[in-house]
């Protein structure tokens, strides 16, 4: 009877909009794929292993090192956390590497003010070969991770067929609703699809999960970056309209702190993601980041910027001959950010524009702030020519808003 009842209410929100009211602005914190992998060997690699210990580490630098306190909550699981299903078919994590199982890694995380994310795989198996969520298995394992307290689901899709992904995913998005949880769903469904129309329907993407990824998973380069930028970009007319509050683009997560990036390419990640209105989900050590890249990572404006409480992520606004891109994002009391991006390899680069050419409206006054510099900008007429001097792979980013008249200034306005 009890089972016959959540099975009806299963079917009745599959047909609603994902409205579990979760990530109205894109999510922040950390993932350990990216930096960590599949690691598994604890003797020969202890602090680095995917293990309790290291999910209880990063946790403790979250949140003391400032970054739970700018938003950087989602402490987040990702493959090869799994030992297997005991005998009701239930999932257990690896006894050996998270001794005290998921539940308490929960309490931990939620004890420093954090949430906790785990990482299931809609298929018979997980990329890495650990046992996946097949279709039968959606009500139980949403349920385990609902017992848990579990915050966040990452449900990636190998191993699995396109009609299995069809069913899966609104399945378990209609499952997680039914445990009552808050669980925000990230979705790698998309990715799977080739994450464009006709076969991606981002409309049901947007009734169905709150996050998802659309394309490559990411590698610690800066050709990585480049290439994800580049099919977002191409692609911008039909991803950008896909997102808003609750419902995001993934271009996956930020490789800052790692070995790939140089300081510029870095600030440029930082930047592009926060106009693509992307998740923040770091991957690298926070044990051992340096000042210069938490200084990336923690950039007040920039973190205010991606989290712009209307979602509207920005475009491609502008190409030119000499490998100079300009990217705008709209944001709240017409404000807005602008990206001045270098793919130039050779030396810094005077780049010469006015705000009308950048399609702001004529004959008003902006004032605003270098977002890595923290220079002020003032009295800039939307007609008045500027230039910006942009480093090779590197972005100059703006914060702007328009002043009514000369008389009211930055007091009206604060950041
Ligand atoms: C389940 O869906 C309903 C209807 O969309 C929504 O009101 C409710 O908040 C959701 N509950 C959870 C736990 O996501
Ligand atoms: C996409 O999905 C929505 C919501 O489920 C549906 O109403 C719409 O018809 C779909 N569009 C296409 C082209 O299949």
């Amino acid at each position: 009877m009890l089972r016959k009842t959540v099975l009806f209410l299963a079917l009745v929100t599959q047909a609603l909009m994902l409205e579990n009211g979760l990530l109205r602005t894109p999510p922040m914190g950390w993932l350990a794929w990216e930096r960590f992998r599949c690691n598994i060997d604890c003797d020969q690699d202890p602090k680095n292993c995917i293990s309790e210990q290291l999910f209880m580490e990063m946790a403790d630098r979250l949140a003391q090192d400032g970054w739970r306190d700018l938003g950087y909550v989602y402490l987040n699981i990702d493959d090869c956390w799994i030992g297997g299903r005991d005998a009701s078919g239930r999932l257990i994590a690896d006894p050996q590497r998270f001794p005290h199982g998921i539940a308490f890694l929960a309490d931990y995380a939620h004890s420093l003010g954090l949430k906790l994310g785990i990482y299931e795989d809609m298929g018979k198996m997980t990329c890495m070969g650990y046992p996946g969520t097949t279709l039968d298995k959606v009500e139980l394992d949403a349920e385990t991770f609902a017992e848990w307290k579990v915050d966040m689901l990452k449900l990636d899709g190998c191993y699995s067929t396109d009609a299995e992904r069809a069913e899966g995913y609104p399945k378990m998005a209609a499952a997680l609703n039914a445990t009552g949880r808050p669980i925000a769903f990230s979705c790698s469904w998309p990715a799977y699809e080739g994450g464009l129309p006709p076969k991606v329907n981002y409309t049901l993407m947007a009734k169905t999960c709150n996050l998802w990824r659309n394309y490559d998973d990411i590698q610690d380069s800066w050709k990585s970056v480049v290439s994800i930028v580049d099919w977002f970009v191409k692609y911008q007319d039909i991803l950008q309209p896909a997102a808003g509050p609750g419902h995001w683009n993934d271009p996956d997560m930020l490789i800052i702190g790692n070995f790939g990036l140089s300081f510029e390419e870095s600030r440029a990640q930082m930047a592009l993601w926060t106009i693509l209105a992307a998740p923040l989900f770091m991957s690298t050590d926070l044990r051992t980041i340096s000042p210069q890249n938490m200084d990336i990572l923690q950039n007040p404006l920039m973190i205010k910027i991606n989290q712009d409480p209307l979602g509207i992520p920005g475009l491609r606004i502008f190409k030119s001959e000499s490998q100079i891109e300009v990217y705008k994002r709209h944001l709240s009391n017409e404000a807005s950010a602008l990206v001045f991006f270098s793919r130039r390899t050779d030396m810094p680069h005077h780049f010469h524009s006015s705000l009308l050419d950048l399609k702001y409206p004529r004959s008003r006054i902006y004032e605003g702030q270098n977002v890595f510099t923290g220079d002020i900008i003032s009295g800039l007429k939307s007609e008045s020519s500027f230039s910006v001097v942009i480093n090779p792979s590197g972005v100059v980013m703006w914060y702007l808003y328009p002043i009514k008249s000369q008389g009211l200034s930055s007091q009206m306005s604060r950041l």
